[in-house]
């Protein structure tokens, strides 16, 4: 085939030149391909492409050949890797220091079915993330995230080199010696929510920059925003919608996130550089209050698998702004792997229970089966997190040693 299309237009000689050089480029980038693998670094078992990466970590063209979101759970007695004990923990995820009987929830890791995932290194990750800024931007599930992250690099810096700051509706915890900031900032719906005439409160489905003013300068950032969405009529958060100057009522809740979803999407392409940011969007874990009320109480195992895989409508909306983007955002999809933790959420734990209410568990208590207990599956999320971004990094600095 190939030599037909050409002998019409070269000489043999200048075919097996062609050739060659093909064959020799083919060699050299399999072999550069070959080198980054055998890289000393933590990222052994994750394949990435060496094709002249520019842009990164899209999921389009799969650079980032290990899907971290097809695996199983396994027991793992060496888990968890800090205990309730952590400073940083709000007390209603602390779920030991509860009074939660049951432990091992806090023993489970993820084996990607692809590639290994190794075991979170905080000095490791400090030393990646030297002078540079991770902001973790969403809802309260995303607090949660942030808590187990902080948690599990606080335990290597001495007291006095760390320290938490706030600024409005950001926080930072500070590694002063790496001078690396692991941040969380507020925004469960990503665009504006503002009070209006009369105290109504209005979702301005276009509007952004109030909140995306504070993730400029930020290197890695990291977003979730579908539960608050979801949330309906007597719990929605606000009372009207708003789009340019039209006051809306009512609209289909899934039309309103991928709005709000599409105004996220133009702000990072138009004002992030891949060269210097990563952006990695990390799917809605599941709930299990919703529907069946009482179905994470007394869980101490993790299913095995599911009887029927369903994928969450947000998750589908999501996914097709992410594939309109310009920008490679990485898509962290954890929705299936948490669907199978019905064991991971504090329930009745979510605060210290009494002797009394010991005796008739869950009576007059309402469960949290939302957010995660600490030490638990967030960890799992931020070991992810761990991999995908220095997969990320490692193609940006080649990227710009290439720009040179
Ligand atoms: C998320 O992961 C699950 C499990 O691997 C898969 O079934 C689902 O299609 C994925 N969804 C997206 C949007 O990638």
């Amino acid at each position: 085939m190939l030599s037909h299309t050409f002998s019409s237009m070269a000489t043999p000689k200048k075919i097996h030149l062609v050739f060659c050089l093909l064959l020799c480029s083919t060699f050299l980038s399999f072999f550069h391909c070959a080198l980054s693998l055998l890289d000393p670094g933590d990222e052994v078992g994750i394949l990435v492409q060496a094709d002249n990466v520019n842009m990164v970590q899209s999921n389009r063209d799969s650079r980032m050949r290990c899907d971290f979101s097809v695996g199983k759970w396994v027991y793992d007695d060496s888990y968890p890797l800090y205990d309730s004990n952590c400073p940083y923990l709000s007390s209603a995820v602390t779920c030991q220091k509860n009074g939660r009987p049951d432990s091992d929830y806090e023993k489970w890791r993820w084996k990607p079915s692809d590639c290994t995932m190794p075991r979170f290194d905080a000095l490791r990750f400090l030393g990646r993330m030297r002078r540079k800024r991770i902001m973790l931007v969403g809802d309260s599930i995303m607090r949660n995230q942030w808590e187990s992250l902080v948690c599990l690099v606080q335990g290597v810096i001495p007291t006095g080199r760390k320290r938490v700051t706030y600024n409005g509706p950001a926080m930072a915890f500070h590694a002063m010696d790496f001078e690396t900031s692991i941040e969380f900032f507020w925004a469960p719906l990503l665009v504006e929510l503002k009070k209006g005439s009369e105290n109504k409160r209005i979702l301005h489905l276009d509007l952004i920059e109030e909140n995306a003013r504070y993730w400029r300068g930020v290197n890695i950032l990291v977003f979730d925003s579908a539960h608050w969405w979801t949330h309906s009529d007597q719990t929605s958060s606000w009372d009207y919608y708003m789009e340019g100057n039209n006051l809306i009522r009512n609209m289909n809740a899934m039309v309103a996130y991928q709005k709000g979803l599409n105004t996220w999407a133009r702000w990072v392409d138009q004002n992030l550089d891949p060269r210097r940011t990563q952006v990695i969007f990390r799917s809605m874990p599941s709930r299990h209050n919703r529907e069946n009320g009482w179905k994470c109480y007394n869980q101490k195992q993790p299913l095995p698998f599911f009887s029927h895989l369903h994928v969450p409508e947000p998750l589908a909306v999501l996914q097709g702004v992410l594939k309109r983007m310009r920008f490679p955002v990485y898509l962290q999809n954890i929705t299936t792997m948490t669907g199978l933790r019905k064991d991971g959420h504090p329930s009745v734990y979510r605060r210290v229970i009494n002797q009394d209410e010991r005796q008739k568990p869950g009576k007059g208590l309402s469960p949290d089966c939302s957010h995660w207990c600490l030490p638990g599956v967030p960890d799992i999320w931020n070991e992810m997190l761990k991999q995908v971004s220095s997969v990320i990094l490692k193609q940006i600095e080649k990227g710009s040693k290439e720009d040179e």
